[in-house]
């Protein structure tokens, strides 16, 4: 799916990501771990394109990134939700298949409402974001962002705006879109979430890939000191 050779992203002149090289296969869920500053954000920035690499490639599908057209192939949900605040739930789902012409309007809120059954929420398809709590909001994000049938769906600290209860709900919300086979590429520091979820867990450090591997694996015998030390706070 994604094939990452040495990328560079530099901010002026700081070397914000250095020379990394990843694979990630069709369905695979990697969670991105490591402390704050190391890149994690920016991995994920340039994976979905809102970045631009400074040097390196990055090929999705088999083609150059900045070459693909079909920009829906690739979802985002963020930890801030950056849901519309002026439009419906109903609306704020709809909007992108609408818009990029993907599905009619009829087709897209029938979909909507199967995706706000399934999530509970079918009662709050005209509330406002403003009248939801963190978790419904970003339970609505994620659905925001199946709407299109993406390929993968990056994922940038979904829960650290939200409190203990509400991370419950919307971290059992990705196991079950999990369960579809779609390949997921999340950034958190739900370590329990992710030793259970992930099929690779990568450790970044200063703008370079430390460590990579199985769950068991970096939890339970990691190599680096750097992760060691991670581990422990
Ligand atoms: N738009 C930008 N302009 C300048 N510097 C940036 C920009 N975005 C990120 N940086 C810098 O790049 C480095 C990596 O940031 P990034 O947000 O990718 O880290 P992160 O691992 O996601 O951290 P956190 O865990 O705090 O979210 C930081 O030093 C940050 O200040
Ligand atoms: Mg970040």
């Amino acid at each position: 799916m994604y094939e990452v050779k040495k990328l560079v992203k530099k901010f002026g002149k700081v070397e914000v990501l250095k020379k990394i090289d990843l694979v990630v296969e069709n369905g695979e869920k990697i969670v991105i771990i490591g402390p704050s500053g190391s890149g994690k954000s920016t991995l994920l920035r340039c994976l979905g394109r809102l970045e631009k690499a400074t040097s390196g490639k990055i090929n999705f599908c088999d083609k150059d990134i900045n070459k693909i057209s079909k920009t829906h192939e690739i979802g985002m949900v963020f930890q801030s939700f950056n849901l519309f605040e002026n439009l419906t739930v109903l609306e704020n789902i709809t909007l992108a298949p609408i818009k990029t012409k993907l599905m009619n309007k009829e087709t897209a809120i029938e979909k909507a409402k199967d995706y706000l059954k399934k999530i509970k929420l079918d009662d709050k398809e005209n509330a406002y974001p403003a009248d939801l709590s963190g978790g419904q909001k970003q339970r609505v994000a994620i659905i925001r962002a199946l709407m299109t049938d993406p390929k993968v769906i990056l994922f940038d600290e979904p829960t650290s705006a939200l409190d203990r209860e509400m991370i419950e709900e919307v971290l059992n919300l990705m196991e079950e879109v999990a369960k579809s086979g779609i390949t997921m590429i999340v950034v958190t520091h739900e370590l329990n979430f992710a030793y259970n979820f992930a099929t690779k867990i990568i450790f970044m450090d200063d703008g370079k890939i430390l460590e990579s591997g199985s769950p068991q694996e970096l939890f339970n015998n990691p190599q680096t000191e750097r992760l060691k030390e991670f581990l422990k706070n």
